[in-house]
């Protein structure tokens, strides 16, 4: 481990502290908590997630820190000042702030949501040395300091949708910030419970995810390993949902989701009509590159079986079209 790390997060967590004590300051306590009571988090949630407040201001960490060049240098290198021309200010200004914190709960990184409305309504860390997005989730830390092993964790798009989930008592919500599920987030979460339930949004951009989720978790289907697909009425997500149909609903549904070889099957059959002549080759020439990802080889048979059933074929003939397949398609 370099020195630099070490500064990088004490610098990060002085930040997070400073941030965390705005909310407490009578100037902006009513604007901030007030926006926090209306969407239902209460103050043990709040500091628990540790969230904060950054001010309104361009300079209020070099107020915080100090002129010392180099803590300056490693503010613009954690991503927390914006240098330009010669001057150097604060990237988050009047946001609610959202500690990322790496698994062994160093702050690594900030997202922050605009009070109300404003573009755009996140601002997160830049990729830096100590923040590799592709690999965090947030919310996995705190998962962890309130229970060592779970039996499961919902994979959610939002801050504060894990945010919510906490609220209403689910504690075992991770979020993917803002970028694709990668194979490492799958990992990392098998390292400390069996079984995974994505939940996106309930819009366009939500059943993307969870295709792209689908696509890397194909390669991690495992005995003993159980991968659910939890999908949400149009226009909801974790955070709304939960509020609407309560802890125990929301609980229920996503263990009952539908595990990922349904909701493959189910993408596969929606994409083809069957009773068309083209039907069949369609179906082989999409499916392919799925069953290519599936590393198993008994999963990826009990798979095509029960796709040839599904689709009315004999899995001979499944067989058949996928070998004649043009795999660069799907
Ligand atoms: P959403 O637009 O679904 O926001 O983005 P949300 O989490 O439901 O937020 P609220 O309820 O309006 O507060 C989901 C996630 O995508 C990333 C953030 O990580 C956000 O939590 N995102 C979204 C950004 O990074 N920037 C944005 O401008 C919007
Ligand atoms: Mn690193
Ligand atoms: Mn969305
Ligand atoms: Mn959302
Ligand atoms: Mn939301």
């Amino acid at each position: 481990q370099r020195q630099w790390d070490h500064d990088y997060y004490q610098l990060m967590e002085k930040t997070a502290q400073f941030y965390q004590q705005q909310l407490k300051q009578p100037k902006f306590r009513e604007r901030v908590v007030t926006y926090l009571k209306d969407r239902g988090v209460s103050g043990e949630i709040a500091r628990d997630y540790g969230l904060g407040y950054a001010p309104d201001e361009w300079h209020s960490l070099q107020a915080l820190f100090g002129h010392d060049q180099s803590i300056n240098k490693a503010l613009v290198d954690c991503g927390m000042l914006i240098e330009k021309d010669s001057n150097r200010y604060d990237r988050f200004r009047d946001r609610l702030m959202f500690p990322i914190r790496d698994r062994r709960g160093r702050v690594i990184a900030f997202g922050g949501r605009v009070i109300d409305k404003g573009e755009p309504k996140y601002l997160n860390s830049p990729e830096t040395e100590i923040f590799h997005k592709g690999q965090e989730l947030y919310g996995l830390y705190e998962m962890r300091q309130f229970q060592r092993k779970s039996e499961w964790a919902v994979v959610v798009e939002g801050y504060m949708d894990v945010v919510a989930l906490a609220q209403f008592g689910i504690r075992n919500a991770v979020a993917t910030l803002g970028t694709a599920t990668s194979s490492t987030h799958i990992q990392q979460l098998f390292r400390v419970c069996p079984k995974i339930v994505f939940c996106f949004d309930g819009d366009r951009a939500g059943r993307d995810a969870a295709l792209r989720a689908l696509n890397h978790s194909l390669p991690q289907v495992r005995d003993n390993r159980d991968i659910r697909f939890m999908f949400l009425p149009d226009g909801e997500d974790p955070d709304t949902q939960v509020r609407r149909i309560g802890a125990e609903q929301f609980t229920q549904d996503a263990l009952k989701s539908p595990s990922i070889f349904e909701f493959l099957l189910d993408y596969l059959r929606g994409q083809v009509d069957m009773d068309t002549f083209e039907g069949p080759g369609q179906l082989a020439n999409l499916a392919k590159p799925f069953l290519a990802l599936i590393a198993d080889a008994i999963h990826r048979e009990r798979f095509i079986q029960q796709l040839a059933m599904q689709v009315g074929l004999s899995e001979t003939k499944l067989n058949q079209l996928l070998l004649g397949a043009d795999s660069s398609s799907g």
